[in-house]
């Protein structure tokens, strides 16, 4: 009976443990997460959403009071048009929390950053290449575009010097997403260095619809890996979404995936960005618990507990300290659905907003919690304390059995 220890990802001539801990924004899979994963031999992520909160958190920067402070005149303006991300800035921010992973980083893995397309900051292209040159310059082994996938991505790092040593990745949720990439990507000459497809079981948003439950990463993986032999593209193909167990692994890397990318379990891990109290509402969620809604103003669908804070909550957009979902032209989802609401209750109290939220201050709070399908089976991997709570996990426990267990085994902490 194999093990994922039996398979390895191959880069070029190099190898890793074929284990991929998924970007987890804001800041979910913090910094010493993912440098976990390549202490082992795998590869982690960092996430560069909401990436100047995160430098202040991590660096004690003040580059979201600064920009508050900036646009305070325009709180309670409904135009959010003028709010533009200083570059300068975004680029510091970038460098300071991409740098700092990189030096800390030992062992023979890889640190990757998730950036999400559909993070527009009011500027989707100049936000978009700043973000991936300042990670390119502060010595990122890797990027992985996903979210809002834009064809044209690559062509913005086209004139980086590292634009072909760099490895860089997109995240696809269907064959056709794939090819018209590669389409649209041909005349760079250059192809992706590695292909997540993402079933309809991960966490965060999702690539498909509300019909999620239709499609099933099994047989979107076969087409993708159908397509990229027939092409002889040469491409790693790495399954995403659902994969619980070692077992569950092995059962993608035996038909051709080349890794795997892994979230929820550690969404559990003691390393893990969410708060205690977070982690444990994850532990003890049921199926009934988990929902899939259109609450994102991103326009995808996200999968949450049905009991985050977020859902409903109708506090003013903080798009002067934030803003990175607003479109190129200053626009938000949540915004329109506030002001509807505000037109309604004009003194601005009680205001609840159901079919939107303000998913920059609510990932940022940490009270939309996003989560991977099979959450409610996180309870099965550990034992609870006396108190009844549940043990948290280190990320090398939950690492290793990845990679060693057989038989749909869980191992459990000492
Ligand atoms: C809490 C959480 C947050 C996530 N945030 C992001 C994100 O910011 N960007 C992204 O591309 N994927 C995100 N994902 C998706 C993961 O990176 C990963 O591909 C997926 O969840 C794997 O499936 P699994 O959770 O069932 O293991 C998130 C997943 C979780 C559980």
């Amino acid at each position: 009976m194999k093990r994922v220890d039996d398979f390895r990802l191959m880069f070029g001539k190099k190898e890793y443990v074929p284990i991929i801990v998924g970007g987890m924004g804001v800041d979910i899979s913090t910094a010493e997460l993912a440098l976990e994963a390549v202490r082992l031999g795998g590869i982690g992520h960092i996430s560069d959403a909401m990436v100047n909160d995160v430098s202040d958190r991590r660096f004690d920067t003040s580059f979201v009071k600064d920009k508050t402070k900036q646009y305070k005149a325009n709180i309670n303006n409904a135009d959010k048009s003028g709010i533009k991300f200083d570059l300068d800035v975004l680029a510091d921010a970038t460098r300071r929390h991409v740098g700092a992973t990189m030096e800390a980083k030992r062992g023979d893995g890889l640190i990757f950053v998730n950036c999400m397309e559909k993070l527009t900051m009011n500027g989707p292209r100049e936000t978009l290449q700043v973000r991936m040159a300042s990670a390119l310059n502060a010595g990122i082994d890797g990027i992985t575009l996903s979210a809002g996938l834009h064809l044209g991505s690559f062509g913005l790092i086209a004139d980086h010097p590292r634009f072909r040593d760099v490895k860089l990745g997109i995240i696809v949720s269907s064959v056709r997403a794939l090819q018209l990439f590669l389409r649209k990507n041909a005349r760079l000459d250059r192809l992706p260095d590695y292909v997540i497809v993402e079933g309809p079981l991960a966490g965060g948003h999702l690539g498909f619809g509300l019909d999620w439950a239709q499609y099933d990463l099994a047989t979107i993986i076969a087409e993708v890996i159908k397509y990229v032999k027939d092409e002889q593209l040469h491409i790693p193909v790495i399954a995403a979404g659902g994969i619980f167990t070692g077992s569950d692994a092995v059962s993608f890397l035996e038909t051709g995936s080349a890794a795997v990318q892994v979230a929820t379990r550690f969404t559990v891990a003691d390393e893990c960005g969410l708060p205690a109290h977070v982690k444990q509402d994850y532990f003890l969620a049921s199926e009934s618990d988990i929902e899939v809604n259109t609450i994102s103003p991103t326009g995808y669908p996200m999968r949450m507990l049905k009991g985050s804070p977020a859902i409903g909550d109708g506090i003013r957009p903080n798009c002067e300290s934030y803003g990175y979902l607003l479109d190129g032209n200053g626009n938000c989802a949540y915004i329109t659905a506030y002001n509807r609401e505000l037109a309604l209750h004009p003194d601005g109290k009680n205001i609840a907003v159901l079919d939107k939220t303000c998913l920059c201050t609510q990932m940022r709070n940490f009270k939309l919690w996003t989560c991977g399908h099979y959450t409610y089976r996180l309870k099965d991997t550990t034992r609870r304390n006396g108190d009844g709570s549940y043990q948290t996990l280190s990320a090398e426990h939950i690492f290793r059995d990845y990679q060693f267990s057989v038989d749909n085994q869980i191992a459990l902490p000492a």
